[in-house]
């Protein structure tokens, strides 16, 4: 049942007395704490079984609450927080030195976003806190969609969960450094790199997974093998279609994700997602899960379609770039019946 008032001033207490509580956002929900209170976000840690390298973003309520955990908010910062905010933009700038260490696990950097959900935004001013809030899942997994996920995965920890239903956009946020020259896109996501420079009125760099940024300033959430499902899964292309139908049929624990291609057939386990990038962002995560939860083996993802010159193409990236992390590609033997092999988790 979604957050009522009541629910939230109650979660304002759990978190003013160190506790951590899970929240709600556009993109998925997080698991929240004081950004002041290193104990608290110790804890964050640790629930999530995160390793320390990896720095959490700070969520406020606006620009004014973001000045408490920066040292310098450029026009940059500022001209994107206007555009953006709240919204699925989190803005890599120096940080506060304030603002306990462990935050940023140890980097000079701090990446704040103001989230666009009323229940969040409507805790943030209550509390009126800024709050740490990596993705409310344990590490390596996938993100949590709805209320329900993250009960799944924390609620025998004490951690308090405020409903506040499906996620909108469904993966997480564009990550932008404004602090490098150029600026760069770290993390790709419902904003893109092209929306970002229009905004900053210069071009803007992207850093895919596969070519790790130079200099001391690296997004672990970059590193390969991430969001995946427990199922071993796997992306084909359409010209591998007739073998993946072959070689499923008959076999309940595989699981095709499929966005185009299929019709439900006899015989194979479909889970069809909507066509659309937006719509196939908002529900991509709760499909995977639900794949695991149907004990698939295997999850076999056709690939989305990338490098058409369309407004769509900025976000299938996104979803391709979550995809790559969460699966890798059939081995070339596939057809001649190796599917028993597993990716590396
Ligand atoms: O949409 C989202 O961003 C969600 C919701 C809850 O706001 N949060 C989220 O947090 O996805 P998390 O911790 O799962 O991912 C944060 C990403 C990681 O890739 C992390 O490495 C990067 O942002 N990041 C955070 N702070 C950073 C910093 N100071 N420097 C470089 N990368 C940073
Ligand atoms: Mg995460």
């Amino acid at each position: 049942m979604a957050a009522t008032f009541v629910d939230i001033q109650y979660a304002a207490n759990l978190l003013r007395r160190g506790e951590v509580v899970a929240f709600p956002t556009e993109t998925v929900y997080g698991l929240g704490a004081d950004a002041f209170n290193a104990q608290a976000i110790e804890r964050v840690y640790e629930l999530k079984g995160r390793p320390r390298h990896n720095p959490l973003i700070v969520h406020v309520s606006g620009p004014e609450m973001a000045r408490r955990v920066v040292r310098e908010w450029s026009d940059a910062a500022a001209a994107l927080s206007r555009r953006f905010w709240p919204g699925p933009l989190s803005i890599l700038v120096p940080r506060s030195r304030e603002l306990p260490e462990i935050v940023t696990a140890g980097s000079d950097l701090v990446a704040v976003r103001c989230p666009n959900h009323p229940v969040t935004l409507a805790l943030l001013f209550e509390l009126n806190r800024p709050l740490v809030g990596p993705s409310a899942n344990l590490s390596g997994h996938v993100s949590p969609t709805d209320a329900q996920h993250v009960r799944e995965a924390f609620a025998d920890r004490g951690v308090q969960v405020l409903d506040g239903g499906a996620c909108e956009a469904g993966i997480e946020s564009t990550v932008v450094d404004v602090t490098s020259d150029p600026p760069r896109v770290l993390r790709p996501g419902i904003i893109s790199a092209a929306q970002i420079a229009e905004v900053l009125g210069r071009p803007v760099a992207e850093t895919s997974g596969d070519q790790p940024v130079g200099g001391p300033l690296h997004s672990p959430g970059l590193l390969d093998r991430h969001y995946c499902p427990r199922a071993a899964a796997y992306v084909f292309d359409e010209n591998e279609w007739p073998d993946v139908r072959r070689i499923a049929a008959g076999r309940g624990d595989m699981v095709i994700l499929s966005h185009r291609l299929l019709r439900a057939e006899p015989g194979l386990r479909v889970i069809e997602l909507p066509p659309d990038a937006a719509g196939y962002a908002a529900i991509l995560y709760a499909a995977l899960r639900d794949a695991d939860r149907a004990g698939a083996s295997t999850i076999l993802i056709e690939r989305p379609p990338t490098g058409r010159a369309t407004d769509e193409d900025p976000l299938w990236m996104a979803i391709t770039d979550r995809l790559s992390r969460a699966a890798i590609r059939l081995p070339d033997d596939w057809a001649d019946g190796a599917a028993t092999s597993r990716p590396i988790t």
